[in-house]
Formats: C-alpha cells, structure tokens, sequence
C-alpha cells in the first residue's frame, strides 16, 4: 500500500528503508484472506484510519452517549457510525437521500438517520436526540455543522474531518455559516480538527483493528467502484454530488 500515482503495476520495498522514504505512506497490507484486496483502500485503509483514529481520539465516546456523524453514508461516514455503535453509543446520522437513510438504519445499525435536503435538521435532532447530542463527528461542516453544534450537550467533543460542503466554494459570501461561538461557550465544547496523517505511526494498529472488526461482521461496508482510468474525473466529481454511498474506488481495466 502506498501513493505510488496512477499505474497498472509497481514494485515495492516496504522493508528498504531508503526506498520508503520516498514513497508516502508505504506499508504492507495484512492477509485479508478471502476479503477483497480493495479493502486495503477503504476500511481497511487510511479511510478506516480516517474513521478509528478521528472519532475515538477526538470525540472520546462512552456507552450511552448520542454521537451524530455528517456525510454518514459515505465511507468515513459510514465506518464512524458503526464504531460508535461497537462502542454502546446511540448513532445518528445525516445524508444526502432517503435510499441511503434506509441503508444506514436497516443495515448498518444506525438508531436514526435523516435526509437532509429533506427535512428540517433542528427538528429531527430536538425529536431523535431529546437528551442532546455528545459527539460530533463532522465531515461536511457548513449549515448542517451549525445546526448540530446548536444541540450538543455540555463538555460535547466534536472532531473535525471534512468540510465538503464548502471545499468548492468561491463566493466569501457563501463562505459564512450561522455563528457558532455562543454554543462553543455556553456548551463548553472541545472542537479537534484533524488529518489521518497524524496517526502515520498507528497505521498498522488501526488497519489490524478495522480488519477484525470486519472479519467479525462488526462492520459492514459499501464500494461504490466505477471501472477505467477514462472514469476517474467522473467518480471525482460524483463525491461533490451524492453520487456515491460507501468508499469510491477507481478501478484500471
Ligand atoms: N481529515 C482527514 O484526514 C480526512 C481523511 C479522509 C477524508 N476526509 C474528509 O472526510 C469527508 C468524508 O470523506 P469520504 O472519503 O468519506 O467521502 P464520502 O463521504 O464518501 O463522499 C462525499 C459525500 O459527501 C456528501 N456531500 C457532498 N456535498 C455535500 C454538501 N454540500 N453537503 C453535505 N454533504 C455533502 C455526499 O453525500 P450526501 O449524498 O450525503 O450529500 C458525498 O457522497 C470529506 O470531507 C473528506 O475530505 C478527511
């Protein structure tokens, strides 16, 4: 496993250390056994680290504490949902459609789950969290972040993965969310952003983590992969659209 660019085969010397050094995040994958290899990109990857690392380090969850997760249906999503269900907390989540809602009640185990471009999220949070949410675990801040910071509990944790509501966006104007700093204060909250890389030296730990909890049926997971090179811009694109649910993958001919 490593960023080695787009190639149908490349050679690899984890153990060589002159060689890793220049190849970033270089490492072996474990035996999946009879797992699909493309496991090594998503779950069992920097995603799944993603997931692991980002939500118990920084949102430190407890059994029976209300975690909500945004972009909940996409691959970091989907993963920190169901680990925070491994951990005995009540999960909810927030997508894009009411297929993927029903994906993540029904099978993935989520206590509820709303579309957001359907509903009003203030609402559907004072009714799914009437004791107030203790974790955020945010992957699309913007509106749907100021909404569910407004709910959360005293001392609530919130990690701070994405923000792929606004990455694209160009007008200052629409860079603006409604103002959060009261909650921040009065909540007393402890808000982490944070990059995967930092957790570099635990690569192995989360990877072998995540690969067990799939192996025991703990978490499930979706590949959304759309096949040839020619596809890559299109798969891109189609993360900025909803187009996906679990981890998108490009896969060479
Ligand atoms: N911090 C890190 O180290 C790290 C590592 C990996 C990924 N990330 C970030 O984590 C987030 C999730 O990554 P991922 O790989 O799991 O992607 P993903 O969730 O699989 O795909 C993106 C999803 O975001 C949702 N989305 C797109 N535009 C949106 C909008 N305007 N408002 C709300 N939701 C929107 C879409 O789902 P809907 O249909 O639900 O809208 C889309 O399917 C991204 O922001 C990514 O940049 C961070």
């Amino acid at each position: 496993m490593g960023h080695f660019g787009w190639r149908t085969y490349t050679v690899a010397k984890p153990e060589d250390e002159q060689f890793s050094a220049k190849i970033p995040f270089l490492y072996r994958l474990p035996d999946f056994g009879n797992l699909p290899i493309s496991l090594g990109l998503g779950v069992c990857g920097r995603v799944g680290n993603t997931a692991y690392f980002g939500f118990t380090e920084f949102c430190k969850p407890q059994p029976g504490e209300t975690v909500v997760v945004s972009g909940a249906a996409g691959a970091v999503g989907s993963h920190v949902g169901q680990i925070a269900k491994i951990y005995g907390c009540k999960v909810i989540g927030i997508a894009g459609s009411n297929e993927k809602c029903e994906w993540l009640t029904k099978e993935l185990g989520f206590d509820h789950a709303a579309n957001y471009k359907a509903v009003d999220l203030a609402a559907f949070l004072e009714e799914s969290a009437p004791a107030g949410v203790d974790c955020y675990f945010d992957n699309v801040g913007g509106e749907i972040s100021s909404i569910v910071l407004s709910k959360m509990n005293q001392f609530g944790r919130v990690a701070v993965c994405g923000s792929i509501s606004n990455y694209n966006e160009t007008n200052p104007d629409k860079m603006k969310a409604t103002v959060l700093q009261p909650f921040i204060v009065a909540k007393q909250l402890t808000i982490q952003g944070f990059l995967v890389n930092r957790f570099a030296a635990r690569t192995v730990e989360g990877v072998q983590q995540n690969l067990k909890w799939v192996q025991e049926g703990k978490i499930k997971y979706r590949e959304n992969i759309v096949e040839g090179f020619e596809n890559a811009v299109d798969a891109f694109i189609g993360l900025f659209r909803g187009a996906n649910t679990g981890k998108s993958l490009v896969k060479l001919h």
